[in-house]
């Protein structure tokens, strides 16, 4: 046998049985996205290095370690996109989207890193992601936020915690750097390899380390929260208030930085411990200077990106997974006049409902092994027409994924009886 192609590492395939839930869960997030005024944007995949490098800033582990970057065929520097928010405002200010208007964009698709893989943890990776350009108001940081908590609610998932921080203004953050520099010069000595570097170039990614060696001196080092000048202080106490008002309970995290440069004032991220290390689901935070710095007009923004193979691997670990999971409803005959009854069957009941998924089992065998195939096909009803039901005109109806006694129904009651049942159910 000739030898097999794998996949590259880091890089997974998405089987059937994974887009099962991945699909509708996608579907609830858009539709949340598009009630709050958001319209879809797609960029390329592929960006010149340099977009990358002057947004996400040049000495974050991302730019230093992560890229995939490649010369094309006239040498070029190109870059498979590491993240969304840089194509996303370069679309906007390259298409004059940003004159005096707001924008509200929603975008999703794969991005790429060169990082170590793990659970959790990919080479290549989804994010569904939204940026709202021309916004300066606390509010609607407090309303992206709590956008993404309708997100949980949404897809009963109640395992999340809020952790939020503020990067205040290039002024304050400038002036708190200089303390940092002081304070973190003063343990040169017990610093990592890796924050003694970051010292001089980026200070302030000291404070993410994950090294345990690195916790005590991050712990005691001078915090921003406690420098803010006055606009910054304004700007996270309003925050603050409207998370209050609307009853969003947050834990105010003063180390968190995030791993990307652009960002200031705001920054949140949706944490699970139900996943191991990677316990990031959604993260984001305003960037109200990279639209100017890009070459655009001064326009203040704010965005955030969720990763979708960790939020689906979040629904299938909470016990929400069945009230996602969609209604799948399989058609059985026990012969092949049994079969060709159960096949009309299902073309009628298709006519009248035809966003319920409905299919049929037509490779025929022993009742098990039918109810077995049904099962794996991701049934949770299942219509079986044997000898019986063929002579008096009905079907026989069982629960896969429900503690319910089988039912009888008339043929002729089915697509009405289907209507009930889908409508009780709530399918994704
Ligand atoms: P980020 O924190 O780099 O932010 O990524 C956002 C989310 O993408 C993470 O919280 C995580 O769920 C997921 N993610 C990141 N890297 C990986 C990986 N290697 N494997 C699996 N999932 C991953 C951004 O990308 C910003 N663009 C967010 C943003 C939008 N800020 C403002 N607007």
């Amino acid at each position: 046998m000739a030898e097999q192609i794998q996949a590259v590492r880091g890089m997974a395939d998405r089987l059937p049985d994974q887009n099962r839930l991945w699909r509708p869960v996608m579907a609830r997030l858009v539709a949340i996205l598009e009630l709050c005024g958001f319209e879809e944007i797609d960029v390329p995949i592929i960006e010149k290095t340099g977009l990358f490098a002057r947004t996400i800033g040049a000495a974050t582990d991302i730019v230093e370690k992560e890229m995939y970057s490649f010369a094309d065929r006239h040498g070029e520097g190109l870059t498979l996109r590491p993240e969304g928010t840089a194509g996303v405002v370069r679309a906007a200010i390259q298409h004059r989207l940003l004159h005096g208007a707001v924008q509200r964009l929603w975008y999703a698709g794969p991005m790429f890193r060169y990082e170590r893989p793990q659970k959790g943890r990919y080479r290549q990776f989804h994010q569904i992601g939204a940026e709202a350009l021309g916004v300066a108001d606390p509010l609607a940081d407090a309303d992206m936020i709590a956008m993404t908590a309708r997100f949980w609610n949404e897809l009963h998932l109640d395992d999340v915690t809020l952790e939020i921080n503020t990067l205040g203004t290039p002024a304050a953050r400038q002036s708190y750097r200089a303390l940092l520099v002081d304070y973190l010069s003063a343990h040169e000595a017990s610093l990592d390899e890796d924050s003694r570097r970051r010292l001089h170039t980026n200070p302030l990614r000291v404070l993410d380390s994950k090294n345990p060696a690195m916790t005590s001196i991050v712990a005691a080092a001078p915090r921003l929260i406690d420098h803010l000048d006055p606009p910054s202080q304004d700007h996270w106490q309003a925050l603050l208030g409207a998370l209050d008002a609307l009853g969003l309970p947050y834990r105010i995290n003063p180390h968190l930085v995030r791993g990307l440069d652009y960002y200031c004032h705001t920054v949140f991220e949706w944490t699970t411990d139900r996943l191991g290390a990677q316990g990031t689901v959604c993260a984001g935070g305003r960037y109200d200077g990279l639209v100017h710095e890009l070459g655009g007009p001064a326009t203040p923004a704010i965005g955030f990106a969720m990763g979708l193979e960790r939020l689906i691997a979040l629904c299938e670990a909470s016990t929400s997974l069945d009230r996602v999971a969609r209604e799948r409803i399989v058609f059985i005959g026990m012969d092949d006049a049994c079969r060709e009854r159960a096949f009309a069957l299902l073309q009628g009941c298709r006519d009248r409902h035809p966003a319920a998924a409905l299919l049929i089992e037509t490779r025929g065998g022993n009742l098990g092994k039918q109810l077995q195939r049904a099962d794996k096909a991701g049934a949770s009803i299942v219509v079986l027409v044997g000898e019986t039901e063929l002579q008096d005109g009905t079907v026989a109806v069982k629960f896969l994924r429900a503690d319910r006694p089988q039912e009888s129904v008339n043929q002729s009651d089915l697509p009405d009886w289907l209507l009930s049942q889908l409508v009780t159910a709530k399918p994704l």
